[in-house]
């Protein structure tokens, strides 16, 4: 199996709720490795480009609003497959349905505020870890 790297965010409420050490922890016992990592506030415009894809979606505005919200924690993941490890370990983007056990069904609340964000693929992974961090802000491998 690859060696992948992806990207995680952990989202304002998450932050707000001080759960950012439980869901490190879940990533380590995964054997998921943190290899870059920043706490930022996003700006309109960050949150814009990142979520671009969905601009024409219904919940675009709200989401844009909930990512500016608070700070996020920003971090890439590396591991054998660790964007299917990585989605696995978020479950369902509705926390009503996240199987028991993830981090979604232990600390989101709804399908706004849903506590993490992960690369849906591995070309998806590459951008998003290019939007974020610059080539000298990731470990090298
Ligand atoms: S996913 O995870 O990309 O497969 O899910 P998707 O349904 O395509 O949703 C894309 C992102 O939009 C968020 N989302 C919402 N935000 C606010 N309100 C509503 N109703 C809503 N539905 C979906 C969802 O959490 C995804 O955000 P990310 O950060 O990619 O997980």
């Amino acid at each position: 199996m690859a060696l992948e790297r992806t990207i995680s965010i952990i989202k304002p409420d998450a932050v707000a709720k001080n759960v950012i050490g439980e869901i490190y922890t879940r990533f380590e016992k995964a054997g998921l490795k943190v290899v870059a990592a920043k706490m930022k506030h996003l700006s309109t415009k960050e949150a814009e480009g990142f979520y671009a894809v969905h601009k024409e979606r219904p919940f675009f505005r709200a989401l844009v609003e909930f990512m500016t919200s608070g700070p996020v924690m920003i971090q890439v993941l590396e591991g054998e497959n660790a964007v299917a490890k990585n989605r696995e370990l978020m479950g369902a983007t509705n926390p009503k349905d996240a199987a028991p056990g993830t981090i979604r069904a232990d600390f989101a609340e709804s399908i706004d505020a849903n506590a993490v964000h992960g690369s849906d693929s591995l070309e998806n992974a590459a951008i998003e870890i290019a939007y974020f961090f610059p080539a000298t802000e990731v470990c090298p491998r």
